[in-house]
């Protein structure tokens, strides 16, 4: 898919003021820092579209991207990093929980992983409370640049092994890097077939 057009359309805190659901809608989370904001700014090949930043908990809102004037992105705020006061933690996962189960344009959610490091339980815990409300997902792996072929085979098949120990079926994954713009053609391939699922 060629992305012609993607333009910041606004931020909430709240699902309920979100721009009319009338298209279909892709949402990014994972932890902080995983590399949300630079996958959209990857994407729609716009460095500076999202924001981003070195350090974790840069992203606070619920903001929409408009792309091609058919279908929104979605950057989310970051869960589970530890130096971000609890009740501010608490507030984020309520707002990303309450968007998540009530956007019902939401086609689906990328669930990102870092590949550099291994199974993590805030993101075991995020995918059983996805699979637990019936929310269509897939998993991306980030920041891949940063390991060698043969490692980041290993840190992707001991990702695999832990989620089938839950799950018969596995999600769709995807392996990508924003900084050499992998697994660019295969997101939006993704996305374009979704898009024909859409029944407003
Ligand atoms: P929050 O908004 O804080 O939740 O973070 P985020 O998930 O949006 O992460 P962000 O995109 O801001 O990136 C965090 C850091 O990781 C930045 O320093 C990025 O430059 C770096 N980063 C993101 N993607 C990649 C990648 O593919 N490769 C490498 N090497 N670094 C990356
Ligand atoms: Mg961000």
């Amino acid at each position: 898919m060629h992305i012609s057009k993607a333009d910041f359309v606004e931020s909430n805190t709240d699902y309920k003021k979100c721009p009319p659901p009338f298209i279909p809608e892709y949402a990014f989370i994972g932890r902080s820092n995983v590399g949300k904001s630079s996958l959209i700014n990857m994407l729609c090949l716009r460095n500076g579209l999202a924001k981003t930043s070195s350090t974790p908990g840069k992203t606070q809102l619920i903001n929409h991207f408009k792309i091609n004037d058919a279908w929104f992105l979605v950057d989310l705020p970051g869960y589970g990093y530890a130096k971000t006061a609890r009740h501010q933690r608490e507030k984020w996962n309520r707002m990303i929980q309450d968007y998540i189960l009530n956007r019902e344009n939401l086609m689906n959610v990328f669930l990102l992983i870092d590949s550099r490091i291994p199974p993590q339980q805030k993101d075991n815990d995020f995918i059983i409370w996805l699979g637990e409300n019936g929310i269509a997902f897939s998993i991306v792996f980030t920041k891949t640049d940063q390991l060698t072929k043969l490692k980041l085979e290993t840190s992707i098949r001991t990702y695999q092994q832990t989620l089938q120990r839950e799950w018969k079926q596995l999600p769709p994954f995807f392996i990508t890097s924003s900084d050499k713009k992998t697994g660019r053609d295969e997101l939006l391939n993704y996305i374009e077939e979704c898009n024909k699922n859409f029944v407003q």
